[in-house]
This record gives C-alpha cells, structure tokens and sequence, in this order.
C-alpha cells in the first residue's frame, strides 16, 4: 500500500458509520437512500472534525437555577464543498453547524488525464479568518483536493480539514504530501485505485449516484 502521514488522518469507524458505509457503496442503493447516507455520514464527519473548537462560559439560567454553561468560541466556520459530490454533504455539516457560512468550488476531472479543471469559485470574504471544512465524499488520486487546498490557502486560509467519506492512499499521500498542514476525516481507506482511477472498492460516481445522472 502506498504510504502516507497517518497521524493527519482519521478514520470515522464507529460502528454506524460502518454500517451506513456499507448501504452506500451498495450498487443497489437508490439514489433517495445514497443522499440521505451521506448527508448522514457527512454528521460523523463534522462531529470528529470539529471535536477540538474551543469553549468559553457562559452565564444562563434554567428554569431552576444560574449555572456556568458552555459555547464555542474562536474562529467562525465555513463549509467548502468540492462541485458537485461535495454539495451531498453540505446539509449534513450545517445540520451540525448551522451558522457556518458555504463557499463553493467547482471542479471537474478529466475522463482521460484525471486532472482537475476548475470552472467555478465563490468563497466568503473572511475565509481566512474562517475553520474551513472541506467536504468531497470522493479522495481519489487527490488532485481534485489539492487544488481545492492550494485555492483556499492562495486565499489566506490557515486552518483546513478535509472530510471525506472514502478515501485512496495514493489521494491521500498526494494531499498530505502537498499540504502541510491540512488534517483528513475519512470514513474508510480503501484498497486503492484501478485503471480509470476510480476507488476499489469504492462507491462508484459518488455525484452521479447523489444527483441520479448515472
Ligand atoms: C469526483 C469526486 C471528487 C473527485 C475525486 O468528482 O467528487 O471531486 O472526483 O477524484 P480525484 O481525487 O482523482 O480528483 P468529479 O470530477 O467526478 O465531478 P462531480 O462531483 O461533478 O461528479
Ligand atoms: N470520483 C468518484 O466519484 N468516484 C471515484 O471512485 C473516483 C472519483
């Protein structure tokens, strides 16, 4: 296997995950049940990678009593999907994170180079100043999410986490390779990638499979 950094990864293995993850990659699995499995998964996701946002107290009180409560504190969010698959996970991060503000960036591969073309930008204008959750359900050979990281960071992000739900080794040496700083929430790394650069076993077109364009 190819190897990579694995102190920047975390694998999202609880056991529902597994058992979602399992339903989605399914080539049964319609496309109702696969969108609703990744915004699902996409809870999980949010919920691991943002574990370390830090507190401040607040003064409440409840109906009985005053008491010292809890909010986050710190840096604002921003939820930053990969067009299109990325766009399945978006309500998934808000459900958990409702005040975060959505940029978008639009890529596509090649079919034959595999490379990333980008077609579309529209990030907030504090971003830098924003946690960035980059979400892509899909880490193939990463170059979709390395220009996604090297765009954010051109526009002064400094803390990004990129949640995906399957990822390749060879994606993710790629994206740790070249950034330094970004940490990966996956829900599984799988085997690796075949002759189209598709994940085996992987899931398929996660888009096609979101948006029903198979
Ligand atoms: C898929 C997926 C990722 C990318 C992963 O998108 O959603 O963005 O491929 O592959 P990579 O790691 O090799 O770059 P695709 O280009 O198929 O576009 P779509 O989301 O519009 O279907
Ligand atoms: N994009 C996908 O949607 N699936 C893969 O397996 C690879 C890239």
């Amino acid at each position: 296997m190819v190897e990579f950094d694995r102190s920047r990864v975390a694998v999202v293995d609880h056991p529902l995950v597994q058992h979602k993850l399992g339903i989605l990659r399914d080539k049964r699995t319609g496309t109702k049940q696969f969108r609703d499995l990744v915004r699902e998964l996409a809870h999980f996701e949010c919920y691991e990678a943002t574990r370390d946002l830090p507190l401040e107290d607040v003064e409440i009180e409840t109906p009985i009593s005053a008491t010292t409560a809890k909010r986050i504190a710190g840096r604002k969010l921003a939820v930053v999907p990969i067009l299109r698959a990325g766009l399945g996970m978006v309500d998934g991060v808000l459900d958990l994170v409702p005040a975060a503000r959505v940029g978008h960036l639009g890529m596509y591969r090649d079919e034959v180079t595999h490379e990333p073309h980008e077609y579309y930008a529209k990030l907030p204008r504090d971003i830098a100043e924003r946690t960035c959750l980059v979400v892509d359900p899909m880490l193939a050979t990463g170059g979709s999410a390395e220009a996604a990281l090297q765009y954010l960071r051109a526009h002064g992000a400094t803390d990004i986490r990129f949640l995906c739900i399957v990822a390749a080794p060879e994606g993710l040496a790629r994206v740790l390779e070249a950034d330094d700083e970004v940490r990966v929430y996956t829900c599984s790394i799988d085997e690796g990638l075949n002759e189209a650069a598709y994940i085996v076993p992987g899931l398929g077109d996660a888009g096609d499979r979101i948006f029903g364009t198979l």
